[in-house]
């Protein structure tokens, strides 16, 4: 379970303005990838690429021998039941309790009886915590809880892959580290390939396989989790550890002014990888690599104290 989804090339553009170009990447069937970048690089319209609601100006979106960037309908709407979209805004229906909109892709998409559509939806509801807010209207609930309803209904079709905009955007840092958990666990359950959204550093830093952060209408780097945190390419490094010191400025490119004043400011030293959330019952992911493999195979020496909780662990 969970597929392979292939990017090739990908460019987008509104009207003139180029919002990223040339995206090529592959999320590995079955492992979580989690998409950083400054706010307004294109992360959502990237998201919503994936999964064909935009159509790219240029490249492919290769999913199972199909290339949904440049499909028929037909053949997007088979695809689309492969996918499980938590949308930033939530995309809550707001006439309809979270109940109705949890099952609404159920009744839309299945033929399964309401009793089983029950079990189903109160499964999801418990899943993310919202037991008992079966009957509230979007509108009468937090930011928070709209976020978790939404991740509710993105899994009731058991997605082969999950894209998820901005899970923690509203949650604070205790809810936000229980759906870390839960998505470490989901995967481990469901071992579908997941996309991730997110301006979280510590999700970043502690939950996926893989990282990508897209920066000035381009992907700046994509690859394994140890890869972009042992890296020192300033703009992976700035971003990665949340720095004023590097390329990145206010409005996203700094200018040579600025540039020039930090110019003897050197980047501070690499903060130590920490180790990836494993599963809570212990069971190792289908993605899962041992803790300081990439560093060891690429030759890369990792920041010191990096994996110490895990040494301290066993
Ligand atoms: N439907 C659209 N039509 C025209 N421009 C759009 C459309 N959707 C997004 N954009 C533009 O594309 C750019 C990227 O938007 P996007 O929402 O993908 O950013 P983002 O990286 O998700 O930002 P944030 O972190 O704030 O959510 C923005 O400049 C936005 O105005
Ligand atoms: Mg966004």
């Amino acid at each position: 379970m969970g597929v392979e989804v292939r990017v090739e090339g990908l460019t987008k553009k509104f009207g003139s303005q180029v919002i990223w170009n040339d995206v090529s990447l592959t999320l590995p069937a079955g492992e979580i990838s989690v998409m950083l970048g400054p706010s307004g690089t294109g992360k959502s319209v990237f998201l919503k690429t994936v999964i064909g609601l935009l159509k790219p100006d240029k490249g492919h979106v290769w999913i199972e021998g199909t290339d949904i960037a440049n499909c028929s309908e037909k053949d997007l709407y088979e695809i689309r039941k492969l996918f499980g979209v938590l949308f930033q805004d939530g995309a809550m229906f707001g006439s309809m309790d979270l109940y109705d909109n949890v099952a609404f892709p159920l009744r839309e998409h299945t033929k399964k009886s309401e009793s089983e559509i029950r079990q189903v939806v109160m499964d999801k509801m418990e899943l993310v915590g919202l037991t008992g807010a079966e009957n509230k209207l979007p509108g009468e609930i937090s930011g928070g809880m709209r976020k978790r309803a939404g991740l509710a209904r993105a899994l009731v079709l058991d997605p082969e892959i999950l894209l998820i905009d901005e899970p923690d955007s509203g949650l604070d840092p205790v809810r936000t580290a229980y759906i870390n958990q839960l998505f470490i666990d989901l995967n481990a359950q469901i071992d579908a390939t997941f996309l991730i959204v997110t301006h979280d550093i510590n999700t970043a830093r502690t939950v996926p396989d893989n990282i990508g952060l897209l920066y000035h209408k381009h992907l700046a780097m994509f690859g394994p989790r140890e890869m972009l945190l042992s890296s020192t390419e300033p703009v992976v490094a700035q971003f990665l550890n949340a720095q004023r010191v590097g390329p990145i400025g206010m409005s996203e490119e700094k200018d040579a002014d600025e540039l020039a004043a930090e110019s003897g400011i050197d980047m501070p030293p690499l903060p130590p990888i920490p180790v990836q959330l494993e599963p809570s019952d212990g069971r190792p992911r289908r993605g899962q690599r041992e803790p300081g493999k990439w560093c060891r195979d690429n030759g890369i020496t990792p920041p010191p104290g990096s994996f110490g909780a895990h040494e301290s662990l066993v």
